[in-house]
């Protein structure tokens, strides 16, 4: 098989960050900043850690992913980002309360000099923040030449050769698709025309990374760049664009039980989640509205990975609730519970439950970088538009109106290896050597 043509990892990678400030985003650049000092490990990350099989299964050859795909090496990444509030990272950090003293303590002169830009910000789309770091702009056309701006300082500033932009801000509320996210034309006159309710702060930063040739990664639930609009701009400008929402705690659970469930041919009567989250993310979801984006994404796993049209006997007649409960004292320590009614031969119910004590921001800080290197990778490599070889990551992959998204974890996984396989030119793996 012919080696894709990749341009090499050469200079500077600037990850800018959207919500630099959250407890996400400051444990994912603690942790990298740990991790390529050697003073930590990046455990979870697939770009740092897991092997890849080339060739046939009797020549037990497993590489590091890292050692034979070219992703941009840890010590050439620069930090930044926008947050509405003023914090530095350290400061952030601290707030967030996820990483011990400790470990802060590894990283703080570098933590402390990483300060995030003025947002772009409008209360009427995440109503439990009252941010103070806020860019001023008549329209939203405005606030997209400022966030461009910002971009083009940030890359001369810190000599970046290259871009990532990734949101891991706040759920903005829920908008479903409307007449100006149809076209890029209609998207940039609602723009310029500023018709801020169905322009959110989200779609802007989307707008002015893919404007400035930067990859665009959707961590949150927001529709923003799962557009018709934001297809024909990335695929225009040959940016590669991903999302949404991060795959990390019960929907990941969900996506390796469906599958179990399906393969051995067992029914399904009720999924019922629910979770108990103390942190600022927890606060956001409190609110009816924005809880709405993320239940829309938290449930459409199941149909999906079952496809009750095929099997109605099975699956026709599922009831699935998920719910998010906002529990101060816990923070970011989530706790998730799952109730799964299961039916098995001549109709007999069963039950499994799950009880889940995860770590929120654990969970998605190995995202965060796996992402920011593989959508580079996927830009050096040529790739634009909706990047579906990394739905690995994300609760709803993002997918044209022509294919079905691919929620099982270990398709998912084996489309994202076989993709890596194909571009350093190796042959993709089917199992049957
Ligand atoms: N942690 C997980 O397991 C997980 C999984 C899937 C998705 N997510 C999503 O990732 C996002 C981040 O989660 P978190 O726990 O870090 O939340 P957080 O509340 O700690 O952080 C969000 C940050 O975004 C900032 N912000 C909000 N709006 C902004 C704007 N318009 N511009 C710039 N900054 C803005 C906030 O000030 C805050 O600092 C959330 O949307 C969450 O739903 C998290």
């Amino acid at each position: 098989m012919k080696r894709q043509e990749i341009k090499p990892a050469t200079g500077k990678l600037g990850a800018l960050v959207v919500g630099l400030g959250g407890a996400v985003a400051s444990t994912f650049v603690v942790g990298t900043l740990a991790a390529r000092q050697g003073k930590a490990k990046p455990i979870g990350s697939i770009t740092q850690l897991a092997t890849i099989r080339l060739g046939k299964r009797n020549e037990n050859k497993f590489p590091k992913i890292k050692e034979v795909v070219p992703l941009a090496d840890l010590n050439d990444i620069v930090f930044g980002g926008w947050d509405i509030f003023p914090e530095n990272v350290y400061e952030a950090a601290r707030h967030a309360e996820v990483l011990e003293q400790k470990d802060l303590d590894l990283v703080k002169d570098e933590l402390q000099i990483i300060k995030p830009m003025p947002g772009a910000f409008d209360q009427n789309w995440v109503k439990r923040l009252n941010g103070t770091h806020i860019k001023k702009a008549a329209t939203r056309w405005e606030l997209v030449e400022a966030l461009r701006k910002d971009i083009r300082d940030f890359k001369a500033t810190n000599g970046c050769d290259r871009i990532v932009m990734i949101w891991s801000a706040s759920t903005e509320t829920y908008i479903p698709l409307c007449e100006e996210h149809q076209s890029l034309a209609a998207l940039e006159k609602a723009m310029k025309d500023n018709v801020a309710d169905k322009i959110s702060p989200s779609m802007c930063y989307a707008y002015a990374a893919v404007a400035e040739g930067a990859p665009f990664i959707m961590g949150a639930p927001n529709l923003c760049v799962d557009t018709p609009a934001m297809w024909e701009f990335s695929a225009k400008q040959n940016v590669p664009i991903c999302g949404k929402d991060f795959k990390t705690g019960q929907t990941m659970m969900k996506t390796v039980l469906a599958p179990m469930l399906k393969t051995r041919m067992l029914g399904l009567n009720g999924w019922f989640s629910t979770n108990i989250l103390g942190n600022r993310d927890g606060e956001v979801l409190d609110d009816p509205d924005s809880f709405k984006t993320k239940e829309v994404s938290k449930l459409s796993v199941i149909d999906t990975i079952l496809q009750p049209d095929l099997y109605p006997d099975l699956y026709g007649n599922i009831y699935h609730k998920v719910r998010i409960n906002y529990y101060p004292p816990r923070k970011d320590n989530k706790e998730g519970w799952d109730n799964i009614d299961i039916v098995g031969w001549m109709g007999y119910p069963m039950q499994l439950k799950v009880d889940f004590l995860c770590r929120d921001s654990i969970l998605a800080a190995p995202l965060v970088l796996d992402l920011i290197l593989f959508t580079d990778l996927a830009q050096r490599a040529g790739f634009s538009g909706i990047q579906d070889w990394l739905s690995f990551y994300f609760k709803s992959p993002m997918h044209d109106f022509e294919h079905i998204p691919e929620h099982d974890l270990f398709i998912q996984y084996t489309k994202l290896k076989n993709t890596l396989r194909k571009m350093i030119g190796e042959e993709t793996i089917d199992y049957l050597d």
